[in-house]
């Protein structure tokens, strides 16, 4: 586990880092928490040089000894508008306030900086020890919906379940669920928990009708899984090739690429290709995403593109062309689509018999 090298009987570990070690697991960041006011701490830290500070929310990063670390004050948080962004309530609380804010237990240990001591006041060992996600209280879901998408993700990366009681609070949720809520925490969320690429996490979010969070729909899940075309074609956007199968993502705010990237495959998911130019020239125009989402319509065409067609190129430029007494027109188009036609049928042509199909070919036209 990364330390900090700071240490204070009231400066903890917490959240997904004590989580982490516990699970013998590397963390992303490390969360340190001081129960009290941190701004006020490290201004009497004497060798601490303070870089940043948010009174607000009552963090602070400095540099102490080369590192830089980020501290927390202890906080509790209200939810005036359920489904949105909390409001700091207390800044300084007690400890046991700022993990009962918190999302699941095994996110809601801390640990001492001074001995390494487990603060855990919600069992949240005895989780970790059974696999299992619990919320901390009934409203949990109400409050924060992204936190159903949080528990998928969990159970997912180490192979967790949610807990009964838990369960129930989330199937209650999703059959009564309030429309008025953060779609850009819920799309970080998402991406988060399909950049995992796991198929598995698919089946669980269909099977659940966890994708009724972005609006009210119906969703099948498809029957080729997509995990092994990812994992082997290394998309950039992977969390969009699984959630932008849904009918309705109108609720999430999309940027131009990921929004160019739905509209193509919902085009190409309605096309019919005639012939391997067809596939060729509608699936090499296409973001690499739309093509894999294809798959689960006609697994064939996209199967033949990815694994036959897609790296055949012709060799002949505009160069050759000029240099066979051509000028530069329209035409020129038309004569490298009938090579890539023939190339398509033939991949192992050579550039001089590319040439030789032009030759050919200017006699006809
Ligand atoms: N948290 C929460 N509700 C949320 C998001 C976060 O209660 N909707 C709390 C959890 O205690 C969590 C901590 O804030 O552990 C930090 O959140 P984040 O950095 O998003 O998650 P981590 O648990 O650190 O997980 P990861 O390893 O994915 O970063």
């Amino acid at each position: 586990m990364n330390t900090v090298s700071l240490r204070d009987k009231n400066l903890f570990y917490i959240g997904g880092v004590v989580r982490d070690k516990l699970l013998g697991k590397d963390s992303f960041d490390i969360d340190l928490t001081y129960s009290g006011n941190a701004v006020e701490f490290v201004k009497n830290l004497p060798d601490a040089q303070i870089l940043q500070i948010n009174e607000p929310f009552g963090t602070v990063k400095i540099k102490f000894e080369g590192e830089e670390i980020d501290i927390a004050s202890t906080r509790s948080e209200t939810y005036p508008q359920k489904g949105h962004l909390p409001v700091v309530q207390n800044i300084g609380c007690s400890l046991k306030e700022d993990i009962l804010r918190r999302d699941f237990t095994i996110n809601a240990m801390a640990m001492s900086t001074l001995d390494g001591e487990i603060i855990d006041y919600v069992n949240g060992l005895e989780d970790i020890k059974n696999k299992k996600l619990r919320i901390l209280h009934s409203d949990s879901f109400i409050d924060d919906p992204t936190r159903i998408l949080r528990g998928l993700k969990f159970a997912v990366r180490f192979d967790f379940e949610l807990e009964e009681e838990t369960k129930k609070l989330q199937e209650d949720y999703l059959n009564n669920i309030n429309y008025d809520m953060s779609y850009k925490r819920l799309k970080k969320e998402l991406a988060e928990t399909f950049n995992l690429n796991s198929w598995r996490a698919f089946e669980i979010f269909t099977n659940e009708k966890m994708y009724t969070l972005l609006a009210p729909q119906e969703f099948e899940l498809p029957k080729i899984n997509l995990e092994p075309i990812i994992s082997k074609y290394n998309p950039e956007n992977i969390w969009l090739i699984y959630v932008g199968l849904l009918e309705d993502i109108s609720s999430l705010p999309l940027t131009k690429q990921e929004k160019n990237i739905v509209e193509s495959y919902n085009y190409l998911k309605n096309k019919h290709f005639e012939d391997d130019f067809s596939i060729f020239s509608e699936l090499n125009n296409a973001p690499l995403e739309a093509v894999i989402m294809l798959a689960t319509k006609d697994y064939d065409t996209v199967k033949k593109y990815l694994t036959k067609l897609k790296d055949i190129k012709i060799s002949i430029t505009g160069k050759d062309l000029i240099t066979l007494g051509l000028t530069p027109s329209p035409k020129f188009q038309e004569i490298f689509d009938y090579v890539l036609k023939e190339k398509l049928k033939n991949p192992e042509l050579t550039k001089a018999q590319e040439l030789e199909l032009v030759k050919n070919k200017i006699k006809v036209i």
